[in-house]
């Protein structure tokens, strides 16, 4: 009889827990977040009063290698090379200054992992870190002033608004559209270089900040500078297959001097890290305009990332044409920056399958593979990025903009599954 008894409790029991639909397992997102808050607020009090910003992690370059990846001979590329890392330095914390291209990114960093956790630590490095950037509103030399600008007082705006913010956001985005030539219909990246007039792919990223300045304003300008200049970059930049080409320079009348790569592997390669900031680009473009010529274009991007990244786990090679060796580098950065971009794409299209490749990716990063454990790392969050093969530095390698986009794209993720901190 007794034996009777538990037969029919187990039974229910099995029936029961088959009904009641399983609760998510977000406990990869929940560590997460805990240990990322912990390594930025570790780098939050180390830099404290130096007025730097965490980059990456020195590394002294290997030319043979380099050669290896690109299938050149060293003395074609030599020249470029541009890391400064001596032996010296190698495993220290490569530090910027607010003049830095990636400056943004640890404050921004900052303002996810508070606006997540609602850790008041978080806050304040938060604050005291974007205060440093003020400078940054005199800078006209470059177009990354929409990244420095966009990803550190963007969130401020965001998450504690004042006017100080406003005006730094607008007097930013008045220099960046200073940077756009009427007649080339694009905003000029780079004053360095022997190219007559730079654009990169990289500066789609850029025109969140005027976005933002028109949403604040109303100052069409803004509006018009960013849609021209994603036009002009649609028409240029992109092959048939929907990749794209780093540079393209202009000439002064607006056609193009050449299509060129600077970080890619070849000049018709397809560098990962660009293929991502399209995607992200054109998704907010859309986002902003309404416009369908920027979804179709964010589809067939993200489309040509799903289908050329080859990796098991997602995170792409440097280079979508890098030899397939067991030395080729990843670059966790552009998967980050594909994550984020992905996951808004799946909210404007309502294509579940954008939410699941990116989904695949975060628990992937979120991995032993590619989330270092506290304490290492020098407090990146994330290991296995790649900034530049042919200039030799920052390969595999941590770098602050794969931890702000990795960050970014875990509060989206948040938010399209609505699920908060307190409830993981
Ligand atoms: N914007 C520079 C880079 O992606 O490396």
């Amino acid at each position: 009889m007794k034996k009777y008894n538990h037969f029919w409790i187990l039974t229910t029991i099995l029936l029961v827990s088959c009904q009641t639909p399983q609760k998510e397992n977000y406990r990869w997102l929940k560590k997460s977040l805990d240990a990322a808050s912990i390594q930025l607020k570790i780098a939050g009090e180390k830099l404290e009063g130096t007025g730097m910003f965490p980059r990456s992690i020195h590394q002294v370059c290997d030319t043979m290698f380099i050669s290896r990846q690109l299938e050149r001979d060293p003395s074609i590329f030599k020249d470029s090379i541009e890391s400064e890392s001596t032996p010296e330095l190698a495993g220290q914390t490569l530090l910027c200054p607010a003049s830095d291209w990636t400056s943004g990114f640890f404050p921004g960093s900052l303002w996810y992992a508070y606006e997540m956790t609602r850790k008041d630590s978080l806050k304040k490095f938060a604050i005291y870190y974007t205060n440093l950037l003020n400078p940054v509103r005199y800078i006209k030399n470059t177009h990354d002033i929409g990244f420095m600008v966009n990803c550190s007082y963007g969130n401020a705006l965001r998450l504690t608004p004042n006017d100080t913010i406003k005006e730094i956001i607008k007097e930013t985005a008045d220099n960046l559209c200073g940077r756009f030539n009427d007649t080339i219909g694009c905003i000029r990246s780079w004053d360095f270089g022997d190219w007559n007039y730079p654009v990169i792919i990289d500066n789609i990223m850029n025109l969140d900040l005027l976005f933002k300045a028109y949403n604040l304003t109303a100052n069409n300008r803004y509006n018009e500078v960013a849609i021209k200049h994603a036009k002009t970059t649609m028409k240029n930049h992109f092959r048939p297959d929907y990749t794209c080409y780093h540079v393209v320079s202009y000439n002064n009348d607006g056609t193009v001097e050449y299509k060129r790569t600077h970080q890619g592997k070849h000049d018709e390669s397809s560098w990962a890290r660009g293929q991502a900031w399209a995607v992200y680009g054109y998704t907010s473009c859309f986002r902003e305009t309404k416009d369908s010529i920027f979804l179709n274009h964010a589809e067939h991007i993200a489309n040509m990332i799903i289908r050329r990244v080859k990796t098991e786990d997602l995170i792409p090679l440097w280079d979508y044409n890098a030899i397939q060796s067991p030395e080729t580098p990843r670059d966790a950065s552009a998967a980050a920056v594909t994550a984020s971009a992905l996951i808004e794409l799946s909210t404007l299209t309502q294509n579940n399958k954008y939410f699941t490749y990116a989904e695949t990716i975060l628990k992937n990063l979120s991995s032993d593979a590619y989330f270092a454990k506290i304490g290492d790392n020098q407090n990146f969050i994330l290991m296995h990025s790649t900034g530049s093969v042919p200039n030799g530095f920052e390969i595999d390698a941590p770098l602050n903009y794969a931890d702000y986009y990795y960050l970014e794209a875990l509060k989206r993720y948040m938010d399209v599954k609505q699920i908060k901190y307190f409830d993981l």
